[in-house]
């Protein structure tokens, strides 16, 4: 079996994350006589400095063509000032587009060994569980904005369009009654529906899915409330589905309830192809290349490719398997250290992971 699987490193600590992740791969692979064939394609401020686009169209062609796509990051401060169409960000949004994109699964779970890590007291993490689904290709990300922004210093107003229709809703709230069914049974539908128009459409349309649901428990969170309750009590969440800008802000808050965001992976599904497999910490310009990022959220974003692009739970379980036990046996990147850890670099980390790879 041969897999075929794009690779998008991209700016900052991407190509060293995505280098650990495709190690992980070929290296459970090769226990399992399966093989993987990755194609590196430039996206982001590198595509920008050589080819003067942030998503060059061959880029989006081979992520077509693969079974998979895995990325590191986009962006960084040296690309902050170029106009918003050539953004490094345009790169992953466009990706999102191109690809349909609609469901993004952001995992939040505890891990007993790095407990002591989360900025929260060790048994309010303890046991926690979530999965954060995130509405992707719509919402105000992808809404209308003013056009007078390019115009530059002379800027007085700008503005932007929260806009979502019934069947955008609709497919990621089936998503996640889905995912919710494999899981603890449970989702909460974040929205503002005590002010906005779309989300009042949003919890409209959630509530008549969700009641419909035998075995599904459900209840409705406004999103300041939902903010204020993953710190006072996140054991309370199993699935949570949100709008994209909501999700976004979300899942940055829940991700660090781990102890660390470089410990979280993400996957981006769509309704054709096997869909996008990132970390959801960002390019982190200031450690880039010194060999020092935590490669663990990149690795766990393989796992998911294996398990939900190729079909391959064997790849995925040993993998996750492998991180758990590196991480119980004390090795810690910098961002996960603590008194009496094994400190490691992103290199290391990655080589534990594999020498513990049991297939
Ligand atoms: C994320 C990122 C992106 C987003 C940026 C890089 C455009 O923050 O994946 O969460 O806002 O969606
Ligand atoms: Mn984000």
């Amino acid at each position: 079996m041969e897999y075929k699987i794009a690779v998008i490193p991209g700016d900052g600590v991407g190509a060293e994350v995505t280098e650990a992740a495709q190690r992980l791969l070929s290296a459970a692979a090769a226990r399992t006589g399966a093989k993987f064939q990755f194609t590196e394609k430039p996206a982001g401020g590198v595509a920008l400095d050589a080819f003067g686009c942030p998503l060059p169209s061959d880029t989006v062609d081979a992520c077509h063509h693969a079974q998979a796509v895995l990325l590191g990051a986009v962006g960084g401060p040296k690309w902050d000032n170029v106009e918003p169409a050539l953004r490094a960000e345009k790169a992953i949004l466009g990706l999102r587009q191109a690809l349909g994109l609609y469901a993004n699964l952001r995992p939040v779970r505890d891990w007993p060994a790095i407990r002591q890590c989360s900025p929260l007291k060790p048994d309010r993490i303890e046991g926690v569980d979530i999965l954060l689904i995130r509405e992707l290709t719509g919402g105000i990300y992808f809404g209308r904005r003013c056009e007078s922004e390019l115009s530059g210093d002379g800027c007085e107003q700008a503005w932007d369009t929260e806009l979502y229709r019934r069947d955008e809703i609709e497919r990621v709230v089936d998503f996640a009654i889905k995912a919710a069914r494999i899981r603890r049974s449970r989702v909460t539908s974040v929205d503002k529906a005590n002010v906005l128009a779309s989300s009042r459409l949003w919890r409209r349309v959630a509530d008549r899915m969700l009641s419909g649901q035998p075995g599904i428990e459900y209840n409705h969170l406004y999103v300041d409330n939902c903010a204020m309750q993953l710190i006072l009590n996140p054991r309370q969440f199993d699935v949570i589905v949100t709008s994209n800008l909501f999700g976004d802000i979300l899942s940055d808050e829940a991700a660090v309830l781990a102890g660390s965001i470089g410990m979280l992976p993400s996957a981006s599904m769509g309704t054709v192809g096997g869909g996008l497999y990132e970390p959801v910490h960002g390019s982190a310009p200031d450690i880039a290349g010194r060999g020092v990022v935590n490669p663990i959220g990149a690795v766990l974003s393989a796992s998911m490719l294996a398990r939900y692009a190729l079909n391959n739970s064997v790849i995925a379980d040993a993998i996750e398997r492998a991180v758990d036990k590196a991480l119980d046996e004390g090795y810690r990147t910098a961002d996960i250290s603590h008194p009496g850890c094994v400190p490691v670099s992103t290199g290391q980390m990655t080589d534990a992971i594999i020498a513990r790879l049991a297939l």
